[in-house]
C-alpha cells in the first residue's frame, strides 16, 4: 500500500471509529479516543480506556498516567513516531470504571483494524485489562509481566499500567525496566538506532 492509499485507509478507519455504536459508551463520551503518535510506528503500547482528560481531549494518556509514560518513554529515547498510543476500548467508561467484557468485545474489530494498518514489531499490554482484552483471558500481573510472547509475528509485552505506580511509586521501577527490554527488543529488530548513539 502505497502513502496514499494509506492515508485513505486510515480515513476510513476512523470514520468507522467515530461512528461506532457497538456499545452504549459512546452515548455518554464526547471523543472517540483512537491514538496518539505515529501510525505506522513499531511499537504498540495498549491501555486500558480513556479517563476524563482523554475523553476532552480525544488523545489517549494525556492525564496524569500519560505523563508518566510519557516520561518513561522520553528516557529510553523514543520519539513520537516511535510508538502508537491506543487503549483496548476507545471511548470513556462512566466514572471511569473498567470496561465491560461486553464493551470490550464490542471494541475489539476496531482494534483488529488498527493493529492490521499500524503493523507493529512490538506490542506492549499497560495493565490487566489490556491483556484480558487482547488475548481474552484472565491474568495475575506477576505471572505475565516483563516478559515477552511471541505471537502472529509480533513480540508482545504486559506490564504495569502506569496508574499503578502513581498509587505506589515502587512499581515505576519495574515498569522502567519493562521499557527498557522493549527498547531493546526493538533495537535487536532494527527498528530503532541503538540508544548509544542517539544524542
Ligand atoms: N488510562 C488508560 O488506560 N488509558 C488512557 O488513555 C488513560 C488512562
Amino acid at each position: 500500500m502505497n502513502k496514499e492509499e494509506f492515508n485513505k485507509e486510515w480515513e476510513k478507519f476512523e470514520l468507522e471509529c467515530r461512528s461506532c455504536s457497538r456499545c452504549a459508551l459512546r452515548d455518554n463520551a464526547t471523543n472517540t479516543v483512537i491514538y496518539r503518535g505515529g501510525r505506522n510506528a513499531p511499537l504498540m503500547i495498549v491501555g486500558e480506556a480513556p479517563g476524563a482528560n482523554e475523553d476532552q481531549e480525544g488523545k489517549p494518556f494525556v492525564g496524569r498516567s500519560g505523563q508518566l509514560l510519557q516520561s518513561l518513554l522520553a528516557s529510553y529515547g523514543f520519539s513520537d513516531e516511535d510508538y502508537h498510543i491506543c487503549n483496548i476500548c476507545k471511548c470513556r467508561p462512566p466514572q471511569n470504571r473498567r470496561p465491560e467484557p461486553s464493551e470490550i468485545m464490542a471494541c475489539k474489530r476496531l482494534l483488529a483494524m488498527q493493529f492490521k494498518l499500524v503493523r507493529p514489531k512490538v506490542i506492549l499490554l499497560c495493565g490487566s485489562t489490556a491483556y484480558e482484552g487482547f488475548f481474552g483471558q484472565k491474568v495475575k500481573m506477576g505471572d505475565v509481566r516483563g516478559k515477552f510472547i511471541e505471537s502472529n509475528g509480533y513480540y508482545i509485552m504486559t506490564t504495569f499500567h502506569p496508574a499503578y505506580a502513581l498509587r505506589d511509586p515502587k512499581h515505576n521501577i519495574p515498569i522502567f525496566e519493562d521499557r527498557g527490554k522493549v527498547r531493546q527488543k526493538l533495537e535487536q529488530l532494527g527498528c530503532l538506532p541503538p540508544l548509544e548513539n542517539i544524542n
